[in-house]
């Protein structure tokens, strides 16, 4: 690696390589294989060799093109699969596949030899986040030795911790600020440490503020990507429709580093045979490197993948059972009372039956899946169905990581601030946490205000991913207002002349319960709290309530509470063109409570668009591991023109440990929808879909393959 050209350019500040870090070379995720810049061997095309600052954009641009690096090329490996086999060439010196999980429950080989079965093999493909804002950070170093950063992130903490290490400074002098960010979708959950450990070491070393914001092309060849995948999966039922046993195995090509593919695959191996009940099942999830880009967090995580799997496998039994595809799920289905695959018995909030059959209706599935097959239109008409279990929060991959904190303060004038370190990336966190801050102080939503996430003012809230800011936070912010509630409620009591357990707090005011005219404002008790110099700030703590599993066997409780969701898509299908539209979706969730209802079904909308674009038309194209669409323009993101018909219904199963009842819902909105898409083509169609995207080409060979005769 020759860099002197690029520091003789005009204009240039610094050029660093890696013999430049202080601290460690690394960007410290789950499996230490990171450098923050290459060293002796470059993975992937996007992978930084050298950082450079100058004065002016451009400059910056002709040094970097004037870095040299003399590389030899050893022979690349680009699918999972491949790089399992004995002979492939090794992406790192440790082996291929550093990744394998099982499900060991039952005996799912003589299970499945006594069964209706059916068996094929399926894949997905990578899925690009396209948040509408790139990635970008400002580092600004400080006399005091400190670095504070400024970027576009999920996890601040997270960021903090690269970056201490990387600049070999202890945790307390990296102050990072969470900007407002535009987009995220789990893109910004790991990959900002990477941006920001950059640009601080420029600052570190030049003394000076550095900016970098990337590109598009340089964002989408430097972040991660939805795993890849490729499944195989072998289901079986009794004649009479009782599922018998599901056997699987998952090859997640997790590219060229792992990042967070450990945390990525535990959850998609722990949702691998689905929301049933099974006394037999046996499946192997397997992370194994490429020379591809990271993959990583993408909302769902692991899970649309396998959701689609296990879905259309059900579809395909099914048909094989001759039986309507939801009377057989609700044949098979959890419920309460139930043992999930890994073996855990489910003890309360089991909505899952109530969304098949709120969907089912709603969406008049019985008389269209008669009424299935060519149209007047000239089109092929189908319906179709998915089902999931979503396991909240981090789960026992994560259970180190679990706390959430809380600081809030109520002030003398009865307005209240709020600092928490779960951050809002478009998912409505700001909303429900000013929500549930009033609504345990008794103040108008207006009244509350959340501050802006710094690490030197909010305490660590473990990551925001997982649908568990809603829960996490939730909890926290709930613990302390509730705190303070606790010593206001003898003060108010008093001014009220009551008992302090006959009052309640609502709508900017304390009064009697019953009797709303014996009321005071609660600015008047925050004075009079004041004055008494009571304490009305307080710091929250939830911790989440205990998993327990073994890895070994995939058995145990692997998540402590599930959220739980049917989705019915209804498609037209084109048999001259092959192309699939997406006519209308109806979508029920069990959410837990709805606490912000109009926020709850703008996740599920958006989830359910994502998601469509994934099934349909999101092809993210690799030459050799050089992404070829790097753009708008060749990577093409639903619209909301492209939306279909959306109808949202949301079915409540209260979590006792919930903030007032509340689970997770931004990834269960993303996860059945490709499942389901594929389902009514496989129904419009008779051609069985085994690969998304689900391009036109493929939709024609099967049509040609069927023959002329069509349903
Ligand atoms: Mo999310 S995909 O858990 O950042």
């Amino acid at each position: 690696l020759d860099v002197s050209a690029a520091r003789a350019v005009p204009g240039v500040v610094a050029v660093l390589t890696a013999a430049d870090i202080p601290g460690r070379n690394l960007v410290p995720l789950m499996i230490e294989d990171e450098p923050l810049l290459a060293e002796s061997e470059v993975r992937y095309v996007g992978e930084a060799m050298a950082l450079v600052a100058a004065e002016t954009p451009e400059a910056a641009l002709e040094a970097a093109l004037a870095v040299r690096a003399e590389i030899e090329e050893r022979p690349g490996v680009f699918t999972g699969s491949a790089a399992m086999r004995p002979d492939a060439p090794l992406v790192h010196a440790t082996g291929n596949v550093p990744i394998h999980l099982k499900i060991r429950r039952g005996d799912a080989g003589p299970a499945l030899d006594a069964s209706v079965v059916v068996e094929d093999s399926l894949r997905t493909g990578p899925q690009e986040h396209f948040y509408i804002e790139t990635l970008g950070a400002i580092a600004d170093p400080r006399e005091d030795g400190s670095i504070v950063l400024h970027g576009s992130m999920q996890c601040p903490y997270y960021v903090q911790r690269a970056v201490a290490a990387v600049l070999g400074l202890p945790l307390g002098r990296v102050r990072i600020i969470q900007t407002t960010t535009g987009g995220a979708f789990g893109g910004k959950e790991d990959v900002p440490s990477e941006v920001c450990s950059c640009a601080a070491m420029l600052a570190h070393h030049t003394g000076r503020p550095v900016k970098i914001i990337y590109s598009r092309e340089e964002d989408v060849r430097r972040s991660s990507k939805r795993h890849p995948t490729e499944m195989r999966y072998r289901v079986g039922a009794s004649r009479s429709g009782t599922l018998a046993a599901v056997e699987a195995e998952i090859i997640g090509d997790i590219g060229a580093y792992a990042t967070l593919s450990p945390a990525v695959l535990f959850r998609a191996n722990c949702h691998a045979a689905g929301p049933y009940v099974l006394d037999h099942a046996h499946v192997d999830t397997y992370g194994v490197y490429t020379d591809n880009p990271q993959s990583g967090a993408f909302r769902g995580f692991g899970q649309p993948q396998v959701c689609f799997g296990i879905e259309t496998m059900m579809d395909r039994l099914a048909v094989a059972l001759g039986m309507d595809p939801l009377d057989f799920r609700l044949q098979n289905l959890l419920r309460l009372g139930s043992r999930t695959a890994t073996g855990q018995l489910l003890a309360e909030s089991v909505g899952l039956e109530k969304t098949v059959l709120a969907a089912r209706g709603r969406s008049r599935w019985d008389e269209k899946r008669r009424a299935g097959g060519r149209r007047e239109d000239g089109l092929l008409h189908g319906i179709g169905a998915a089902l999931c279990a979503y396991g909240v929060s981090l789960g026992a991959k994560g259970k180190y990581l679990d706390g959430s904190g809380a600081y809030v303060q109520l002030h003398q004038d009865g307005s209240a601030t709020v600092a928490v370190g779960g951050t809002e990336i478009g998912q409505g966190a700001l909303t429900v946490l000013a929500q549930i801050a009033g609504e345990a102080l008794g103040l108008p939503i207006e009244r509350v205000q959340i501050g802006e996430v710094d690490t030197s003012r909010v305490p660590d809230s473990g990551p925001t991913v997982a649908s568990r800011t809603t829960v996490m936070s939730g909890n926290a912010v709930l613990d302390a207002a509730s705190q303070i509630q606790a010593r206001l409620r003898p003060i108010a009591a008093e001014m009220l002349d009551a008992a302090p357990a006959s009052l309640r707090f609502a709508g900017g005011k304390a009064f009697v319960e019953g009797q709303p005219e014996r009321a005071v404002a609660m600015a008047d008790v925050a004075r009079e709290c004041f004055q008494r110099k009571v304490n009305l700030a307080a710091d929250g703590w939830f911790q989440a309530p205990a998993t327990s599993y073994d890895l070994e066997t995939g058995q145990g409780d692997a998540y402590f509470i599930y959220s739980w969701a049917t989705q019915i898509a209804e498609v037209a299908v084109s048999p001259r063109t092959g192309r699939v539209e997406l006519l209308r979706v109806t979508a029920a969730h069990d959410v837990g409570r709805a606490l912000y209802p109009d926020g709850v079904i703008g996740q599920i909308e958006g989830g359910i668009v994502q998601g469509m674009g994934y099934a349909l038309q999101e092809d993210f194209r690799l030459e050799r591991g050089r992404p070829l669409t790097e753009r708008f323009s060749s990577y093409t993101i639903p619209s909301s023109l492209d939306a279909p018909e959306i109808e949202t219904i949301l079915v409540e199963e209260p979590w006792s440990k919930g903030p007032f009842g509340a689970k997770g819902v931004g990834e269960p909105a993303i996860i059945p929808i490709a499942a389901a898409v594929a389902n009514a083509v496989y129904h419009a169609t008779g051609v069985p879909v085994r690969e998304i995207p689900i391009s036109p080409e493929l939709i024609l060979r099967g049509l040609a393959e069927r023959g002329p005769a069509e349903r």
